[in-house]
């Protein structure tokens, strides 16, 4: 009877889409519980790379239900396409994929005020994704959304009013310049594939499987320093994206809540703008996006680098509760000399240790040094035996954090990951 929990603990694309693949047998569900297009989900096996959206990382196993939950926010449009590159290789993919009702549906005009207010912005702009997403959970909160369970009938008069509403604030707050009617063609047609589907109250179908005593699984987006509420507000997505989301966002209740699985790169990235304390916007930095194939999954955007920072991670990890970590991507620091970690934060001359209300520039990280590892990924992957200076790295967040690293990761593959 229990629900594990795999949240991000950094500025997202820790490389939650893998482990989840990774854990997806040893579970009979795996749901998401938040976030919607603006997440990229990378899974590599025999030789193919997926990137997934909306999907739970779950699909590509028979015999695993993936659950599209309550808190998520479905581009219709988006999710169309990214079953029709699933379905080329497997047919019986929607026998095993349930929607929410309750879920929230992005209308195209979400899409064009997410592009207005960013906008409008200008140079304080939050660089968002761009796929509606702030705009669709304000409409949830402000209770004008239209939901997964409303397109089961007639929605063209919920459609309709809503559109007003938004073209009003498009046209009269905005003075933004768009056109939709290609996008909104491919969106009713979307709809109606939508409506071929499993759309349930998955709260039930999530709970009885509990009481049957299933595994679930679910899986986070974005990372917790995007959290609405604790993320590096204003530059952050609209949802709760900690560990307590998965319970709003699912349905389930806080006693069924088992292992949560906090996963963090063995660095830092960011997408988009922001606070980034430990950022090096030097050669290293370049090093780092190279040697990780650090470009953004779903915008294909740079991805900002920087080293690990322990007074973030800790704070995530007080924040999600953490009871196991999963360290990713060390073979990207193979070739480095030297590895650094931010071990506090230097802040008006005074070392600061715990995450402050906001980052300001003027935070200076303190590091603590390590020496690089060289690890032969085949023959640590043969073997189960790491190089003693990967090992001390371990061995120190252990420390710090006081939970155990049983999972990593070093490589994209599926199956370039140790159970440590
Ligand atoms: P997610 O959003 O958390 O699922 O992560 P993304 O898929 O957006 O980004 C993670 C990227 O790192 C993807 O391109 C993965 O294929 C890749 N990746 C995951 N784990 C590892 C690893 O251990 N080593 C390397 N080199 N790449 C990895
Ligand atoms: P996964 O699940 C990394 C970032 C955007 C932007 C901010 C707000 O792949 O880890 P939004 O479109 O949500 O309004 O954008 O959040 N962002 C992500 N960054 N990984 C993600 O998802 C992200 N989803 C949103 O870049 O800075
Ligand atoms: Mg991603």
């Amino acid at each position: 009877m229990a629900v594990n929990i795999l949240v991000g603990l950094q500025w997202g694309d820790e490389g939650k889409g893998k482990i989840v693949d990774v854990l997806t047998p040893r579970m009979d569900a795996v749901c998401r519980f938040q976030g919607g297009p603006n997440a990229g989900h990378t899974l590599k096996f025999n030789n193919t790379k997926h990137v997934l959206h909306t999907i739970p990382s779950g699909i590509f196993r028979e015999g695993v239900v993936n659950v599209i939950g309550n808190g998520v926010v479905i581009d219709p449009v988006i999710f169309k396409e990214e079953i029709e590159k699933l379905e080329k290789t497997d047919k019986a993919i929607r026998e095993r994929l349930f929607i929410s009702k309750r879920a929230t549906l992005i209308m195209p005009t979400h899409r064009m005020l997410d592009a207005a207010s960013e906008a409008a912005k200008g140079k304080s702009k939050i660089g968002s994704t761009l796929k509606g997403i702030g705009p669709t959970y304000t409409d949830k909160i402000s209770r004008n959304a239209l939901r997964v369970g409303d397109v089961v009938g007639d929605y063209l008069p919920k459609y309709e009013q809503a559109k007003q509403r938004h073209e009003e604030i498009l046209k009269k707050l905005y003075q933004f310049d768009y056109n939709i009617s290609e996008y909104e063609e491919k969106w009713h047609e979307a709809i109606a594939f939508m409506q071929t589907f499993q759309l349930v109250d998955t709260e039930h179908l999530v709970n009885k499987m509990l009481q049957e005593d299933k595994k679930v699984l679910a899986e986070g987006a974005q990372g917790s320093l995007l959290d609405i509420d604790f993320g590096t507000y204003p530059f952050v997505t609209s949802s709760n994206t900690l560990s307590s989301g998965a319970c709003s966002g699912l349905g389930v209740a806080p006693s069924r809540v088992s292992e949560v699985i906090g996963i963090f790169k063995a660095y830092c990235t960011r997408v988009g703008m922001g606070p980034f304390p430990t950022e090096l916007e030097d050669e290293i930095g370049e090093r780092i996006r190279q040697e990780g194939q650090e470009f953004g999954a779903t915008t294909g955007r740079n991805r900002r680098c920087g080293w690990l920072d322990l007074v973030a991670l800790k704070y995530t990890m007080m924040l999600n509760g953490v009871t196991q970590l999963a360290m990713m991507k060390a073979d990207v620091l193979n070739n480095f000399e030297t590895i650094k970690v931010a071990v506090g934060y230097k802040i008006d001359g005074k070392l600061v240790k715990e995450f402050p209300f906001e980052l300001t520039d003027e935070i200076e990280p303190v590091y603590r040094e390590f020496p690089g590892w060289k690890i032969d990924v085949e023959e640590v992957l043969e073997t189960g035996k790491l190089p003693r200076n990967l090992q001390e790295y371990i061995d120190f967040i252990e420390a710090e954090t006081g939970v155990k690293i049983k999972i990593l990761s070093i490589g994209a593959d599926r199956k370039a990951t140790l159970n440590l």
